[in-house]
């Protein structure tokens, strides 16, 4: 069959892929440091997800604050993943913010400003001064733009450093040796069908988060965590995927963003009966206590009958107070956003929102060198040779069960330096790369080959519809044993509908049938992790709200999730979670209470 696909072979000291804000961080980065460095990425680089982000990026600048420290930074953070995140990562991240962000200053990102030329710094939630005193004005933003700011700066640095691009390339699978070392990555070629072989001394995963396994979610269509079922398939483990991130703030009911910034900025919720109702839940933060709290809160709202409009489904979030000028200047794309999909003129009237799936806490187990981490019982640490993940499909773990708002452009731009670095540390470029062996990358010819000629009787959206709504129906924010199982059993069936699946498209010129039956399979995988993840955990620790588990067990569960998928059938490892820290410069944050 191979005879029937032209089969290309290219070798590179570093292959990323993907091209959103941490691949892009990792290749001008290594391609800086000297080493030959190919992009491969699905969609073309300024299109990637990452130009969604709106509201910012965290580091403790002290632009705007008296006595910002990163300290507090890594405080809020640890509190903030309920104490399931790494304090040797998450201590990593919170100083290197500091020169990560004027690093990307100085290559150009068009920062907002302060009336004295420093970069402009709002609040966002959970972010706070001295451990809780205050909220801090921490999050550097680029009006409502931040994302899309960055990512087109770092797409240009990349063209500086001479990376070279394959775009609109499809991965399908790694290639992994006999001994657990990563070799390569298979691809298509969406414009002309030729498969690609890529051979290097490093593989970087930066393939992004999953959101499209849900309804409703604020993630582009392409946000299939491509790169996490790559490593299902390749017997290697995924981590905490039963920490989901509701937004509390989607549009209703297009699903769009509508940033926490604007909270930062002034907005505030309220309910049926006109009530600020987060004085309720969370007295001191209030409307910027962290995002699982505030989801929480509305789903709880809208569950005692105090939703608004006929269904009582969703929540009114106001800025018509704040004065106009502040809202054209700060937030000009989200009163767009408003304007189109709700109707609304933000200035005048609210808008209504609902939470509505963001972000994937789970993903590659990773250290904080971006090496991706195989964890078994003798070494819970266990590197996996010459395969790297960053960004939101790595779990480094900085976000534990729940992330603040503003660290994921963090952890994208921290962590794709931090690959870099370690790379040029690791990679002999003198040494050849391992040439790759003829029957590499058969299975994933076969796949293509099967899938191109499916004639089963059901469509790739329909399926894809059927996960969807289970996943949203049976694994949202709160859950509970019986829920999980029933939505269990249901993905099980479409899971197995699979096999019955008809493509209507044979070619192989731009065939986004056969993208999108790709794109579904790995989706059915990562959703099968998810629920059983979630069924498995039996307490409630920041996005993971079990109403059968109230409560945090910290003595059963204050250690990560390592899910295994073979066949179809989810088992399950742990892995101790980090409760040291780096160097001597900061103390663990034993756990405690956590209130906002
Ligand atoms: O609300 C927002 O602007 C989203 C930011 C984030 O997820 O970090």
């Amino acid at each position: 069959m191979a005879k029937d696909y032209q089969l290309t072979d290219h070798v590179y000291d570093v292959v990323v892929v993907g091209a959103g804000g941490a691949g892009l961080r990792a290749t001008l980065g290594m391609a800086a440091l000297g080493l030959k460095t190919a992009s491969i990425t699905k969609v073309f680089s300024t299109r990637s997800h990452t130009v969604a982000a709106q509201g910012g990026i965290s580091a403790a600048l002290n632009n705007m604050n008296d006595g910002d420290n990163w300290r507090y930074h890594m405080y809020d953070t640890i509190k903030g993943s309920d104490w399931l995140g790494d304090q040797d990562a998450i201590e990593y991240m919170c100083l290197n913010a500091i020169p990560a962000v004027i690093e990307l200053e100085h290559m150009g990102v068009p920062f907002s400003r302060t009336e004295n030329g420093t970069i402009y710094q709002r609040k966002f939630g959970g972010h706070t001064i001295d451990y809780g005193k205050s909220m801090a004005q921490r999050s550097c933003a680029a009006a409502d733009k931040t994302g899309h700011a960055i990512l087109h700066t770092l797409y240009q640095q990349a063209l500086k450093h001479k990376a070279l691009f394959f775009n609109e390339f499809f991965a399908i699978d790694l290639i992994m040796d006999k001994d657990g070392t990563c070799r390569g990555v298979t691809a298509l070629s969406l414009e002309d069908g030729t498969l690609h072989r890529f051979a290097a001394h490093m593989i970087v995963l930066a393939t992004g988060g999953y959101g499209r396994a849900y309804l409703s979610c604020t993630s582009a269509h392409t946000c299939t965590g491509d790169g996490n079922a790559m490593i299902l398939r390749a017997g290697l483990p995924l981590q905490d995927m039963e920490f989901v991130q509701f937004h509390p703030t989607g549009i209703y009911t297009a699903g769009c963003l509508m940033s926490e910034g604007a909270r930062g900025e002034g907005g505030y919720l309220t309910n049926s009966e006109g009530e600020r109702f987060m004085e309720r839940y969370a007295p001191h933060a209030k409307d910027l206590a962290s995002r699982d709290v505030v989801s929480r809160a509305i789903t709880t709202e809208l569950q005692a009958g105090r939703g608004l409009g006929p269904l009582k489904d969703h929540v009114y979030l106001h800025l018509e107070h704040l004065d106009p000028k502040i809202i054209h200047e700060r937030l000009p794309g989200i009163t767009e956003t408003a304007r189109i999909f709700a109707g609304v003129d933000a200035t005048k009237e609210p808008i209504p929102v609902l939470p509505t799936v963001h972000y994937n806490m789970g993903g590659i187990p990773t250290n904080h060198l971006a090496e991706v981490v195989n964890p078994t019982k003798e070494n819970p640490e266990q590197i996996v040779p010459g395969l790297m993940a960053i960004g939101e499909g790595a779990c480094v773990s900085v976000h534990g069960a729940n992330r603040l708002g503003t660290n994921s452009l963090l952890d994208l731009i921290v962590f794709g330096r931090a690959a870099a670095y370690r790379a040029a540390e690791v990679i002999h470029k003198e040494t050849a790369v391992k040439p790759l062996r003829p029957q590499d990358g058969q299975e994933a010819i076969e796949k293509i080959d099967r899938l191109r000629h499916a004639k089963g009787s059901l469509k790739v959206s329909e399926i894809r519809l059927n996960m969807q709504r289970i996943m949203q129906n049976h694994c949202a924010v709160f859950r509970t044993k019986e829920h999980l199982e029933e939505g269990i059993k249901k993905l099980n069936n479409v899971v197995s509908s699979f096999q019955d699946v008809y493509l209507s498209d044979r070619s192989l010129i731009w065939n986004s049938d056969l993208v999108e039956a790709l794109e579904l399979e790995n989706l059915l995988q990562q959703s099968l992790v998810t629920i059983h993840s979630a069924l498995n955990r039996t307490e409630t620790r920041g996005a993971h709200a079990r109403e059968d588990f109230p409560k945090r067990d910290d003595k059963n569960w204050t250690k990560h999730t390592v899910a295994h998928l073979k066949k179809d059938k989810v088992s399950f490892t742990y892995r101790p979670v980090h409760l040291y820290t780096l160097t001597p410069e900061v103390e663990v944050i034993p756990p405690q209470e956590r209130v906002y």
